[in-house]
């Protein structure tokens, strides 16, 4: 095969060469395109578009395959845990007994939040969305850290164990504070999903009894969620940081792209759809109608379609089962389980849904685990950001440290042409 691609415009033939990744995935490298033929690519969403190498994360939106860092998405949510998958992401191989014990001391020794940061989230009104807070507290770490600002002045590696430590934290207070309830502090003989449980749930100076059924629950849904390859937070995170912006500021713009719910913010809207067809009588078929009619509805059913895997999400699948398990050992009941099914199967029998491939994907059912765990929907996309969180850290390093240039697309500029400028009186 041949390792060059031709392109031929303007009467030219141009030649550049074929990349391809170590799982044969090809791209066409056209780095010096506009310098060689004065032409640029238009491809809004990015949907053709490589912007970079990485080792990171490989996915095959056809076959359904989610790998990190080579282990298989259903290997490492029956197998791992989540601090052992974060430092997997961030510093590329699974730890040993030793890598993860200093790994998870390093996080503990970050634990505490500065207490300024509290006086910033209360100057919040009481009904903020947490979303909000997560990403402003993150962003006002940097003003505790300055010398996060100077990445060669700066430990990267302490930012890395610090962020870890509080995102969870900083998640807990907000919640708290919505509850009008005291904060309770972080507690390192707990391990890292438990001592977040023991935050949300605990009530200060009492002690906390997490149940190991909700603790392994959240586990999985946190290495479910643990990294997507180039998606649109990640994207937001690599570009913010591409301009040497500091760590915190670049996860802070990525906990925004996140909230959006055609992203993160899905996972919300998914429950809160649930409950709308559950009010209006459970009828499916209606919400299926108006889906297949969303130019005119403007409704979508979230929780359906990815911009990547065109055959099934390999994490919707194991969320699906966990709902199962989890409702069943916690002896929940919620209704809008069966709905989520009879609609799941209402779509995938449906050739508007089938032709598109529409399946489910990971924000179908996990606000239902969240749910059974007690988390209030509007904290289901804060959830999201924990979990993503090592991903968004190991992408900006890979970034960082392959020295990638400062991101900036071009355009086809399609406003006026030149005209003179009239004074206000002749307007
Ligand atoms: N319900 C109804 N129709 C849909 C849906 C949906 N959920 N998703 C896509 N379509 C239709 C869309 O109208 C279009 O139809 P047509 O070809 O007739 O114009 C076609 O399918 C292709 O859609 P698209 O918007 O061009 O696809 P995309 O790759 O740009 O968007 C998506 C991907 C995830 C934004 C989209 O499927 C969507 O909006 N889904 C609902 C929101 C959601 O669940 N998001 C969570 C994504 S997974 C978690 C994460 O990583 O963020």
């Amino acid at each position: 095969m041949s390792n060059t691609a031709e392109l031929s415009v303007d009467g030219k033939t141009y030649q550049f060469p074929i990349v391809e990744g170590s799982e044969q995935e090809k791209a066409i490298d056209i780095s010096n395109l506009r310098d060689q033929t004065g032409y640029v690519t238009l491809d809004k969403g990015y949907k053709n578009t490589g912007a970079t190498q990485s080792a990171i994360t490989f996915l095959d939106g056809e076959q359904g395959i989610l790998r990190y860092r080579g282990y298989s998405i259903e290997d490492l949510a029956a197998k791992a845990n989540f601090l052992g998958v974060a430092y997997l992401l961030i510093y590329g191989e699974l730890p040993n007994q030793q890598q993860y014990q200093e790994f998870e001391k390093s996080i503990q020794s970050h634990s505490q939040v500065k207490e300024g940061m509290q006086t910033i989230l209360n100057g919040f009104p009481q009904d903020t969305h947490p979303m909000i807070e997560l990403s402003s507290l993150v962003n006002a770490l940097s003003a505790f850290y300055p010398d996060s600002y100077n990445e060669k002045a700066g430990d990267t590696e302490e930012h890395v164990a610090r962020l870890l430590a509080q995102l969870p934290t900083i998640a807990a207070w907000s919640y708290k504070k919505a509850k009008g309830q005291a904060t309770v502090q972080p507690n390192n003989n707990l391990d890292y999903c438990s001592n977040f449980l023991s935050m949300m749930f605990g009530q200060a100076g009492e002690e906390y009894k997490v149940d190991p059924v909700v603790a392994e629950a959240l586990n999985t849904l946190l290495i479910l969620h643990a990294d997507h390859e180039q998606n649109c937070s990640t994207s937001t995170v690599r570009l913010v940081g591409s301009s040497q912006a500091n760590l915190y500021a670049s996860i802070s713009a990525g906990i925004n792209a996140l909230w959006g719910p055609l992203h993160g913010g899905a996972n919300q809207e998914v429950i809160e759809m649930l409950e709308d067809i559950k009010a209006d009588g459970g009828d499916v078929a209606k919400y299926v109608d108006m889906a297949k009619n969303a130019k005119q509805t403007g409704f979508r059913l979230f929780g359906f379609g990815h911009r990547v895997y065109k055959n099934f999400d390999p994490r919707a699948k194991i969320i699906k089962k966990a709902a199962d398990d989890v409702l069943s050992k916690l002896g929940v009941n919620d209704p809008v389980l069966e709905i989520a099914k009879g609609l799941e199967e209402a779509a995938l029998n449906d050739d508007y849904f089938v032709s598109r491939k529409l399946y489910p994907n990971v924000d179908f059912y996990s606000g239902i685990i969240y749910r059974a765990l007690g988390i209030p929907t509007n904290m289901f996309t804060v959830l999201f950001a924990i979990g993503r969180l090592p991903g968004w850290i190991a992408q900006w390093k890979e970034m960082r440290a392959t020295k990638e240039p400062i991101g900036r697309p071009r355009q086809i500029y399609v406003g006026s042409t030149l005209r003179d400028f009239k004074a206000l009186a002749d307007r």
